[in-house]
């Protein structure tokens, strides 16, 4: 049987969600409690690099630093599966390299995590199709689950245990919509104070309305999913900002309450909602203060120079959709 001897690396995207994901059904395996719907950028990669170490233990460093706990636990969980899976013992050396900084609500784990699982899949030999890969980078981080495949897709909750019909797919390619742009405004990058994994478990114990979103959230699935495939831009935009909307409500109504925006947010949105009586524009936030904005081509310029003059302090990063993770051909050296 083949062996990668050599050292191996992946690329990997962020994605954004535009049907939340804020729910689990099992903490251990990240299993949502309802479907979600997301696009990858084309900008803002995450690189993983893996070799065979001879060391007496694994070892993550993501951006320069060894990584503790909690994310040292996810990485030990993604690779316990794999030796278990190849039937191999390797000690792996793993080195991430982000663009984006981690924990500020703008997907930076999901593009991680799905990028160490596919080198993960290539240094262990583990032959892993899109949708079992797609399960692997689940166990990271559930987002990740969504920056494997290509452009938007969707990422079914699954019903078994085990988590094997817990993954994402496309639903279409990343160069179906042209005229698409996506704005990150980045406003702040000081990491979040309630990550996302212990916002959901308060939210899920907390709120007296966890229940009703998971059924909106299930119920709204296949009607995005329809706006996307039709490139309704109009359905998508009431659609996706509602959601966003709808999940910080929800995380204010935690006991104690969760909130993720600043007063620098309300303001970005507040503009925002001005420039969308001219503009085909809609936003979204993860679980951070920084806004994203989707809207098409022939507004992007006014939004931006717009978004500069009123807020100069601001970062506002255009993208496009992109591809999901891929393999990544060099020297071995992490750029
Ligand atoms: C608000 O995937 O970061 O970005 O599974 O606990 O690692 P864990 O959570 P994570 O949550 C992302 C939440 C979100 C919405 C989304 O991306 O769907």
């Amino acid at each position: 049987m083949k062996r990668n001897s050599g050292p191996v690396m992946a690329q990997a995207p962020p994605n954004i969600a535009l049907l939340k994901y804020w729910g689990k059904r099992d903490s251990a395996l990240n299993l949502p409690v309802a479907d979600s719907l997301a696009v990858c950028l084309d900008d803002f990669h995450t690189t993983a690099k893996m070799q065979r170490a001879d060391a007496p233990a694994d070892s993550f460093v993501w951006n320069g630093q060894e990584m503790g706990p909690p994310y040292r636990s996810r990485f030990q969980r993604m690779v316990r599966f794999a030796r278990e899976r190849s039937a191999r013992d390797e000690v792996i050396q793993a080195e991430i390299k982000s663009t984006l900084p981690p924990r500020i609500g703008l997907a930076g784990s999901a593009a991680a995590m799905s990028a160490f699982a596919l080198a993960l899949s290539e240094f262990f030999d583990m032959g892993l199709h899109s949708r079992e890969l797609s399960a692997l980078a689940r166990m990271g981080s559930g987002s990740a689950a969504r920056s494997i495949p290509d452009g938007f897709t969707w990422w079914h909750r699954g019903h078994l245990t085990d988590g094997t019909d817990s993954f994402a797919e496309t639903i279409l390619s990343h160069d179906a919509w042209p005229e698409l742009r996506i704005l990150l405004i980045i406003l702040d990058t000081e990491g979040k104070r309630v990550s996302s994994t212990d916002g959901m478990v308060r939210v899920a114990q907390t709120s007296p309305h966890f229940e009703a979103w998971t059924h909106q959230c299930n119920f709204l699935a296949p009607i995005m999913l329809e706006a996307i495939q039709a490139q309704d831009f109009e359905k998508l935009s009431s659609l996706a900002q509602s959601n966003a909307q709808t999940m910080h409500a929800l995380c204010m109504t935690a006991q104690p309450p969760i909130v993720y925006v600043s007063s620098a947010t309300l303001r970005v949105l507040e503009h925002l909602e001005e420039l969308r009586r001219a503009h085909p524009l809609f936003y979204t936030l993860d679980a951070g203060p920084n806004p994203i904005v989707f809207t098409l081509d022939g507004s992007l310029s006014t939004i931006e120079s717009s978004l500069a003059a009123s807020f100069p302090r601001a970062s506002v990063q255009a993208c496009r959709p992109g591809p999901g993770a891929r393999i990544v051909k060099g020297n071995g050296a992490i750029k």
